[in-house]
């Protein structure tokens, strides 16, 4: 009795094998992945992955990059010239909509918790070449700015939208840094202040962004992906013609594992 039931569970699981296989598929991106959290941890907390498969299948890209946080919403947008979009969207955030150059910053500045992984996929670069992108490391932004402005930037005191927060924050040896000029600028108007805090510790800010712009840009390819740790980089792009047709796809989500 023993023998037969033993070898029907035998025979069973012996039919079962391939369908719980089925249900379980490999997963072809673990390896990516590990290299992904491994690489924006430290400086320069950003690379480019050139994959042109993953990159023009947002599905793929969702499968790669959801599993870094299952519980979190991962946020996709086509950038790309959509003048429906830019004049919909506020002042701050609409110039992704558009040809016109983006200087430095990190996105979602304004939420208490900004994304800390942004990836940026090609799909069509500008046939003329414009459009670069920049990444710069806040270790290296900080380390050009005087003590003054470190300590001003430090302080919770700047309102990009939804209360007073710290540009810079964390240890001194590696800060996390949100920042979205624009973004301060239009919510110091909106509250009928005219002027940002401690404007001169954001022009000196601005100053040194400006003069690491050139020396930090390149060009991303078809089937290149940019990804960038949005707490510890700031990021930029180059201006390009109005009737470009480049498109690239921004994933967005938020990383426990490189904050
Ligand atoms: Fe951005």
């Amino acid at each position: 009795m023993f023998w037969t039931s033993a070898k029907m569970m035998i025979a069973s699981r012996a039919a079962l094998a391939p369908a719980l296989e089925d249900r379980v598929p490999e997963d072809r991106y673990a390896e990516l992945r590990s290299e992904l959290v491994r690489r924006l941890s430290r400086p320069p907390y950003f690379f480019v992955h050139h994959d042109p498969n993953l990159v023009s299948d947002p599905e793929e890209t969702k499968a790669l990059l959801a599993p870094l946080a299952p519980e979190q919403r991962l946020s996709f947008t086509r950038v790309q010239i959509d003048q429906e979009a830019a004049a919909r969207e506020s002042k701050g955030t609409r110039y992704s909509r558009t040809n016109q150059p983006l200087a430095f910053h990190t996105d979602s500045a304004h939420a208490r918790r900004p994304h800390s992984l942004v990836a940026f996929a090609m799909v069509r670069p500008d046939r003329n070449g414009g459009g670069l992108s920049s990444v710069v490391c806040a270790n290296d932004v900080v380390a050009r700015l005087s003590a003054a402005t470190r300590n001003a930037l430090r302080q919770r005191c700047h309102d990009f939208g939804r209360g007073p927060m710290r540009v810079l924050w964390g240890q001194q040896a590696a800060p996390s840094i949100r920042y979205y000029r624009t973004q301060l600028q239009e919510c110091a108007l909106r509250k009928n202040e005219g002027i940002v805090k401690h404007g001169p510790a954001l022009e000196e800010l601005d100053q040194v962004l400006a003069e690491l712009v050139e020396q930090t840009s390149f060009a991303l390819d078809a089937g290149d992906i940019l990804f960038v740790n949005n707490q510890k980089a700031l990021h930029a792009r180059g201006g390009f013609a109005s009737n470009s047709d480049r498109l690239m796809l921004r994933y967005r989500l938020r990383v426990r594992e490189i904050e």
